[in-house]
């Protein structure tokens, strides 16, 4: 299907990247055959390192000319495969795009290029009083390219929003080489079709991002976070949906199964926190704003409405310390799984009333095909990650049941009206599950579209559809 990579294509890239920034040794190839999907591997022919937009487009053209795949990729940190060259070909690292371009005070603005790790960008703007709100699990070390190009949240997004909130305008090289800006530094845009938002999520399928105009908001100045156990997983699920009900809006809306929170303290020695043996599940509650009192009162709604859905004593963080640890603890929850077992994580969303129905649902698939599940993620999205644990399973049971299994759960979020990732993208390991969510006309859509932008086919092959 591609032509591989000749020594002369690797002298061409050689010429437009600079020795130093061409890889070809077995140890680069192998780092950059990974992100944190499970545990695949597919191995580049090539790694290149560009250091700007217009090596890029020499590196697309060749490409188009030579008949080989690119893969674009950030720091490696996607939970569905969007970066792995599954064809081989060139990996194209962004990891030289790692300048904050401009933070613009006067309009509330930051152009940044992509390969800037998400927290230091938010930590850049919170010294000058601003917020970029969304914030991924792995925002310590994933960049806001992949966060732009997977459209991520984090629990910031039940009050601020997702990524695509916050993407005004985006530098782009079109899979054939051009270099466009896809729309306006503008907070307000009815100019013609958004091209914007198509690159959003879009999981570098269509085009390579180089710089990003972001929008920020005034940083709010205080936060309470409580920590809600609950003895009964349904029942906490339930309250999540009378919480908003009663018109409070918290900045943070996270739900953990027992389990989850047993596998991080089990290999996060350092959080203190004692669970009762009764607990079977958590929401960690965060509201914030500029008011103490207001918060307060908020806190108070929020304790009475938990009650009503039989939870145990409350938690209040008192210090920054505690606020962390519990943040920690919920941020470690997918790393702790991974370490714990072989497992398939699924990022399932439905409309936020319909938690508990999922939630009950997915624990009945389990039973009927005899796997464990953990559960966690953004309640207040409705955002409800699912992790699969092989556990006792046999190779043959695990690879049988496993797309039954997860074929049901995801008939379960559609019917319930919801769809099959609600923040960690389709990427490689998620395709074969699209014609769940799209009928083929949508799904025609979706190859023509690509054609346009990527009419030979270069661009990360193998991803989102086919
Ligand atoms: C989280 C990642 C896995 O919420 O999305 O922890
Ligand atoms: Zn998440």
């Amino acid at each position: 299907m591609y032509h591989p990579i000749s020594p002369n294509v690797i002298s061409e890239l050689v010429n437009i990247a600079g020795q130093a920034y061409v890889l070809i040794d077995g140890e680069n190839l192998e780092k950059y055959a990974h992100d944190e999907t499970e545990d695949l591997r597919y191995q580049p022919e090539v790694v290149v390192k560009p250091g700007n937009a217009e090596e890029i487009s020499a590196i697309m053209v060749l490409a188009n000319q030579h008949n080989f795949p690119v893969t674009p990729m950030g720091a490696r940190t996607g939970l569905s495969g969007g970066a792995l060259p599954v064809y081989g070909g060139v990996a194209l690292s962004m990891e030289r795009f790692n300048k904050i371009v401009h933070i613009d005070e006067r309009n509330l603005q930051v152009t940044t290029e992509p390969g800037v790790i998400t927290e230091v960008l938010q930590n850049a703007v919170i010294e000058k009083g601003l917020f970029y709100p969304p914030d991924p699990a792995s925002k310590g070390s994933c960049f806001i390219g992949g966060n732009v190009a997977e459209n991520s949240g984090g629990p910031k997004a039940v009050k601020y929003g997702v990524v695509k909130d916050y993407v005004l305008n985006l530098e782009v090289v079109l899979p054939t080489g051009e270099i466009i800006w896809t729309g306006a530094n503008v907070l307000k845009n009815a100019t013609g079709y958004n091209l914007t938002q198509l690159f959003v999520g879009s999981e570098g399928t269509l085009g390579i991002i180089t710089k990003i105009v972001l929008r920020l908001i005034p940083y709010p100045q205080k936060n309470l976070l409580m920590l809600v156990p609950f003895s009964n997983a349904t029942k906490a699920c339930e309250a999540v949906a009378a919480i908003f009900r009663a018109g409070i809006t918290p900045s943070a809306m996270e739900f953990m199964e027992r389990d989850a929170i047993d596998y991080v303290l089990q290999f996060n020695t350092d959080i203190q926190i004692a669970i009762k043996d009764h607990i079977k599940a958590h929401l960690l509650i965060e509201v914030d704003g500029n008011n103490q009192d207001v918060l307060m009162q908020d806190c108070e709604t929020i304790a009475q409405i938990v009650e009503q859905f039989e939870c145990d004593e409350i938690l209040f963080a008192e210090t920054e310390r505690e606020k962390n640890d519990l943040w920690k603890m919920r941020r470690k929850v997918g790393e702790a799984v991974k370490q714990h077992s072989t497992y398939k994580e699924e990022d399932t969303v439905v409309p936020r009333a319909e938690l508990p129905v999922l939630l009950e649902g997915v624990k009945a698939i389990g039973n009927k095909y005899g796997f464990q599940s953990v559960c966690y993620g953004h309640a207040g999205d409705g955002n409800l990650h699912v992790n699969i644990l092989k556990g006792n399973l046999t190779n043959e049971e695990w690879e049988t049941r496993l797309p039954q299994g997860i074929t049901e759960i995801f008939q379960l979020v559609i019917k319930l009206g919801g769809t099959i990732s609600g923040e960690h993208g389709i990427g490689w390991v998620q395709k074969k599950y699209m014609p769940l969510a799209f009928n083929e006309i949508q799904l025609n859509i979706f190859r023509n579209l690509r054609k346009i932008f990527d009419p030979n086919g270069i661009l990360n092959p193998g991803k989102v559809v086919d």
